[in-house]
């Protein structure tokens, strides 16, 4: 039995990365979630595990020492996805990012090293290199983060790898692109554009819409995580990519052609300051290790269309209050 804790678990990736768990080993993992539930923490999206016996979520911060060390000596494997997330968001505000982020980080390490952890996964994002115009990056390459969100994820980055080469804590850092699927919450790309489209609201494209992201469902990149847990080695770097690398407006006309909307809801709006140009992965470090994403991009894009179609309710509650301020305020729509 593999006792995980999984910080930042209300969100989506993390609630996304319990379920997988649950259905691929049922009864022989016990995951702990420890989330602080802010405005992107959701409760909704653990709903059908939150009975499991071996299910336990603790309501807390990542940067409260104590609790860490109150929770740490129960597991072997810690996977850190506990961040803010929203890039535009540490423009406006970097704060919370600097303390969760990077502070955080360091508190979840310090508790590993103290109590001897089997495994620290420290997910890591695919920002944290900067915008490239050809080619792509490699795990050695420099890392030019551009946005708070960005330099913050690296700054826990390196912390990461630096507790590995100094105190030999067990750590493996994982580097993914943009994740798309169920339980995002709707202020990203792709389930803002698709529940504003089920809404016929206006879909505001940043600049020219050719910033080129690569997109993998969210169900590959928690299968690479488990799959680095058991294939990857200590102190090493992998980049998590899809291969499906995209223009913004490509992806937004396909939204609205898969949803049978007019392409008159595409409103081009002030670009975000700073913006990448593009994000791209070399993965062959990865994929020699014998792994590969499952899901094509057309499928798993309907598939993830559908259930905003089908769970109106999980996003109309959150399309609300605090995520309306945003919202009006960000936009200015
Ligand atoms: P998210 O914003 O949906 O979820 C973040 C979760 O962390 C929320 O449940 C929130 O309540 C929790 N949290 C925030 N601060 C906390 C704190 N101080 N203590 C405990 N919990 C806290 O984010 P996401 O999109 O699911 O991303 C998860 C992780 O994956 C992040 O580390 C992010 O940097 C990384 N990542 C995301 C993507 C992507 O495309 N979304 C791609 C690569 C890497
Ligand atoms: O690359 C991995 C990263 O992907 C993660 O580390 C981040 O946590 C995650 O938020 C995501 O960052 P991006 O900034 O790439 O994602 P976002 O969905 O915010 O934007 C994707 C692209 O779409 C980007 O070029 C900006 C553009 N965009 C976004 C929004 C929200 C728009 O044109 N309009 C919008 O309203």
């Amino acid at each position: 039995m593999i006792r995980y804790l999984v910080t930042g678990g209300a969100g989506f990736i993390g609630s996304n990365y319990i379920h997988y768990l649950f259905d691929k080993y049922d009864n022989n993992v016990h995951v702990i979630n420890l989330d602080k539930l802010t405005y992107a923490g959701n409760p909704d999206n653990l709903k059908d595990v939150e009975n499991r016996p071996n299910y336990q979520f603790v309501k807390g911060d990542i940067c409260d020492a104590a609790l860490v060390d109150e929770l740490v000596p129960r597991v072997d494997i810690i996977v850190n996805f506990a961040a803010e997330s929203h890039v535009d968001r540490s423009i406006g505000d970097p704060d919370a990012f600097i303390k969760t982020d990077i502070y955080g980080a360091f508190v979840l390490l310090e508790s590993a090293r103290k109590h001897k952890i089997k495994k620290f996964i420290q997910i890591s994002t695919d920002e944290v290199y900067g915008s490239i115009l050809d080619g792509s990056f490699k795990e050695t390459d420099t890392l030019e983060p551009s946005s708070p969100y960005s330099a913050s994820k690296a700054g826990a980055d390196r912390l990461a790898f630096s507790y590995y080469v100094t105190y030999k804590t067990p750590v493996i850092i994982t580097r993914c692109s943009n994740n798309f699927g169920m339980f995002q919450y709707p202020e990203k790309l792709i389930s803002l554009f698709v529940t504003n489209a089920l809404e016929n609201k206006q879909l505001p494209v940043y600049g020219d819409g050719k910033n080129i992201r690569d997109w993998i469902f969210v169900l590959d990149h928690c299968d690479a995580i488990d799959f680095l847990i058991t294939n990857g080695t200590l102190g090493q770097v992998y980049n998590i990519g899809g291969g499906n690398e995209k223009t913004n407006i490509d992806i937004t006309r396909l939204i609205l052609q898969k949803l049978d909307k007019p392409a008159s809801l595409i409103t081009w709006v002030t670009d975000r300051p700073g913006h990448d140009r593009r994000y791209s992965l070399d993965t062959n470090k990865l994929t020699a290790l014998g792994w590969k994403p499952q899901y094509d991009f057309d499928s798993a894009l309907t598939k993830t269309i559908n259930w905003y179609k089908d769970n109106t309710l999980w996003w109309s509650k959150i399309k609300t209050g605090e995520f309306l301020d945003y919202y009006k305020k960000h936009y200015k729509l």
